[in-house]
């Protein structure tokens, strides 16, 4: 499949080309996969074929999906969260913290929170109750989600004391399942970030390397003003440390030292 091919389907997902530079070549080819099963002989048959059925257009999507996450990815980010934001709400003494990770793939991205909040646990007497809605368009994404088991690939920017103690470590090594007691207080949900938000008033909305990164300007700004509506007034979208918001939406002022974590400017 040429450029040109490839752009026509992205274009018919309101895709952006932009996001797929890097995983191009992975994702071209389980999409040529897909047009050998489909005996396609090209793309404007394969697109025709999506067109006429929501459950090859779903397939096809899926394998556009780009899953790939990893536990701490965007270290400054985890640092900042337990020296600063946490801290500093824990300290305004709110009764509930509200978390939610839109998009969050296979979960690291939330037992990262869970690790973070643990170690804030011990430092603290008294830490508020904390509410996580862990959200991705694709049911087995959430699947293995709740299951939290991952391969090394996932765990390059885990120290081996974390590893240790949150991880039961299998298969000499080679497979960290989360331990069960952090697996708690998560709820799980397939869910489009272009549909409802899994709640409201949330204090902190990780929406990271998806919206901004995959879908067109239009969608970006649709689906970016949903999501901050969730946002409690005083909340923090994070975003991923290579997206920027669009200008439509940037009456919000940034952290002084992630400027990809973004405030409601108040
Ligand atoms: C690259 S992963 C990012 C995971 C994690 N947030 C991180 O930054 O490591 C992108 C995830 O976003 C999900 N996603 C993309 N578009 C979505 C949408 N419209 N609604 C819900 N989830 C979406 C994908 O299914 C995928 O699991």
């Amino acid at each position: 499949m040429d450029d040109d091919q490839f752009r026509q389907l992205l274009d018919d997902f309101n895709f952006s080309w932009a996001g797929y530079r890097k995983v191009r070549k992975g994702v071209k080819k389980r999409i040529s996969r897909h047009m050998q099963e489909l005996n396609c002989p090209n793309i404007k048959a394969y697109l025709d074929l999506l067109n006429k059925s929501a459950e090859l257009r779903q397939e096809c999507e899926k394998r556009m999906t780009v899953s790939i996450s990893r536990f701490f990815r965007d270290r400054q980010l985890w640092h900042d969260l337990e020296e600063d934001i946490l801290p500093s709400m824990i300290e305004r003494e709110k009764k509930t913290l509200r978390i939610w990770s839109a998009g969050c793939a296979r979960g690291e991205e939330v037992y990262s929170f869970k690790i973070v909040w643990d170690r804030l646990n011990k430092k603290y007497e008294q830490l508020p109750e904390i509410e996580i809605a862990a959200t991705d368009m694709h049911p087995d994404y959430i699947e293995k989600a709740r299951a939290g088991i991952y391969a090394k690939s996932s765990m390059k920017e885990v120290p081996p004391e974390v590893r240790e103690h949150y991880f039961d470590i299998k298969k000499k090594g080679s497979r960290f399942d989360i331990k069960a007691a952090f697996k708690k207080g998560i709820d799980w949900k397939v869910q489009d970030i272009f549909s409802n938000p899994p709640g409201s008033a949330f204090d902190i909305i990780f929406l990271r390397n998806n919206l901004l990164t995959y879908y067109k300007e239009h969608l970006k700004i649709e689906g970016l003003k949903r999501v901050i509506k969730a946002l409690a007034p005083d909340g923090w979208l994070i975003v991923g440390s290579h997206e920027k918001l669009p200008a439509e939406v940037l009456n919000m002022q940034r952290h002084n030292s992630i400027p990809w974590a973004y405030r409601q400017d108040v």
